[in-house]
């Protein structure tokens, strides 16, 4: 008698909590919709829809234990519980490996000895890390929580400019990265630096169903010699850091393997320039090594994870990805490590980055946050690494995928962690893709009125191709993304979306152009710009 491995289905990981009934709109009601919001896909309610792939960030359905979490925060103004709870979780994650102490459950379970309470997690003093503790931190902070990843980042890149003025006067620099997220992109371009994104070539090139099974190509890496061909360019004082996104959202949600991570940390020891992660979605990046990079297989998550961030010297982080939380984000950085030698000039850079902290987000304790909120992200840091948790979330966006591939859609494989990406350029067969018509736009427009399903587009339109110079323009890919939010979705609704996105593959023709009719050079335009629909004669609705 076969096993439950044996069985040849997915065993499932979780079951629903809570349930809520989807709204029956008709086609007409959701083409009022869009039009009164100028068919902005960010604009669309998101009451009217059946599935909603726009964005797998704070859209998780959070766990028991999170939810639990919540009544265990507080919301003290300074150093609430959850303040040292969650600085000691991303010190389990990120630097501890297998040796993760827990101190959550300390909380958890209403520990009341105050000698243990002070001693683990509110006097700990320790520095060296990517979180100093007790008065090292504020000696030197090197931790700080945000309301999302791009406030870190909005801290990050602002106070970086203002060194680079201050010491250097107006030069150019660059921030060259394996795929900047827009957000990423806009606040590095918004203080004057410019980006270049250097992933390897091939991203988009077809993999047989067969090939997936045992093989991934991280087709998420860094092109190393293109890198460093880079540095050489500009010249190693131009360059004040290297990103790393993990995994690759700009390029199809494609993993970096830790062979790849270690060329580059090689690359920027060499030069020393300061190596970062942007770490959104390190966990289904440190699954896909485990899974595929020779050697890992017997390795745990957590220590793998470890493994990852030895090789930087700092990350931000939106805690809305794989915090499994809805809300929060981070910036971290070695202390005593390149960024802050080379960028605390004058002053500390974690004192400057503290400053502008209190000032925008809040104090350090919270830094935008509820106490709350601050407790279910720490419970989400231990869930997130959990091994069926991670095969489940996997297993589901490659089946999305494969489905998609099977019925002849030109879906990227393999697929990434947490998105299924369709090559824009393969998709439409009869009329070439041509990228100022913006027809990824013009399908994901169709399955929202169709069929109540809303997707992103992660192409010419969002990448602003008709704002961009002729090389820039050749880091923009042409794809359409059903993210995935975590723990929401079933096997049949990825099975209605598959029926959907095929069905109109087989009818390219009702598919419009759009025509932007307001805000095309605004920054970040997709989530502000007009458009309007036009369709082929005949197909219009
Ligand atoms: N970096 C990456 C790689 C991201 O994917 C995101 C957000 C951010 C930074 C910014 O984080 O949203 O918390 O401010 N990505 C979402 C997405 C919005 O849909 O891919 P945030």
């Amino acid at each position: 008698m076969k096993t439950m491995s044996e069985l040849g289905v997915q065993v499932p990981a979780s079951v629903s909590l809570v349930r809520r009934f989807v709204k029956s709109a008709s086609l007409e009601q959701r083409e009022t919709a869009l039009r009164q919001g100028s068919y902005n896909l960010f604009a669309f309610p998101a009451d009217l829809l059946i599935l909603d792939f726009l964005s797998d960030s704070g859209t998780t359905c959070m766990t028991d234990l999170q939810w639990a979490s919540l009544f265990l925060g507080d919301e003290a103004y300074g150093r609430n519980k959850g303040y040292y709870i969650l600085l000691d979780a991303v010190r389990d994650t990120f630097e501890r490996g297998d040796r993760a102490l827990k101190l959550i459950n300390l909380v958890r379970s209403g520990d009341t000895d105050v000698d243990g309470l002070l001693d683990q997690l509110y006097l700990a003093a320790h520095q060296g890390g990517f979180v100093n503790g007790g008065e090292y931190q504020l000696m030197r902070p090197n931790a700080f929580l945000t309301p999302q990843g791009r406030c870190a980042e909005y801290l990050l890149f602002s106070t970086l400019a203002q060194v680079l003025r201050e010491t250097h006067g107006t030069k150019q620099y660059w921030i060259p990265s394996n795929g900047h997220f827009d957000t990423t992109e806009a606040h590095i371009v918004a203080n004057g630096i410019e980006t270049a994104n250097l992933y390897q070539k091939g991203a988009t090139d077809p993999l047989t169903l067969e090939q997936i099974e045992t093989f991934n190509p991280f087709k998420g890496n860094m092109d190393c010699e293109r890198l460093e061909a880079f540095i050489q360019a500009k010249g190693r004082a131009q360059i004040p850091m290297i990103f790393i996104t993990i995994t690759n959202n700009t390029v199809a949600g494609q993993p970096v393997s830790l062979a790849n991570i270690e060329e580059v940390s090689a690359v920027a020891a060499r030069y020393q320039i300061p190596l970062f992660f942007d770490a959104c979605r390190f966990a289904e990046n440190a699954y896909f090594i485990q899974r595929y990079e020779p050697g890992y297989r017997d390795r745990s998550i957590q220590s793998i994870v470890q493994e990852m961030f030895s090789y930087v010297d700092g990350f931000t982080i939106s805690f809305k990805k794989d915090g499994l939380a809805n809300i929060g984000g981070g910036l971290f950085f070695r202390d005593q490590g390149t960024f802050q030698q080379r960028f605390s000039v004058g002053e500390d850079i974690g004192t400057r980055l503290k400053e502008k902290q209190i000032l925008t987000f809040g104090n350090d304790s919270y830094g935008g946050l509820s106490g709350r909120d601050i407790m279910s992200i720490a419970s989400g840091l231990f869930e997130v690494v959990g091994e069926p948790y991670l095969q489940s979330r996997i297993g589901q966006t490659h089946y999305f995928a494969r489905r998609l591939a099977e019925n002849g859609v030109p879906a990227v494989l393999p697929a990434g962690g947490h998105a299924v990406y369709v090559d824009m350029d393969r998709f439409f067969r009869r009329t070439p893709n041509r990228p100022e018509d913006f027809r990824g736009i013009g399908l994901i427009i169709e399955l929202i009125r169709r069929y109540g399903i809303r997707a992103s587009e992660v192409g010419p339109f969002s990448f602003e191709w008709d704002q961009k110079t002729e090389e820039q323009r050749q880091g923009i890919l042409s794809l359409v993304r059903f993210a995935i939010p975590r723990n929401l979705y079933g096997q049949e609704h990825i099975d209605y979306a598959v029926a959907a996105i095929t069905e109109l593959h087989k009818n390219e023709h009702v598919i419009p152009k759009m025509r932007i009719t307001r805000g095309a050079s605004l920054r970040l335009r997709h989530f502000q710009a007009g458009l309007e629909p036009v369709y082929e004669p005949g197909a219009a609705p």
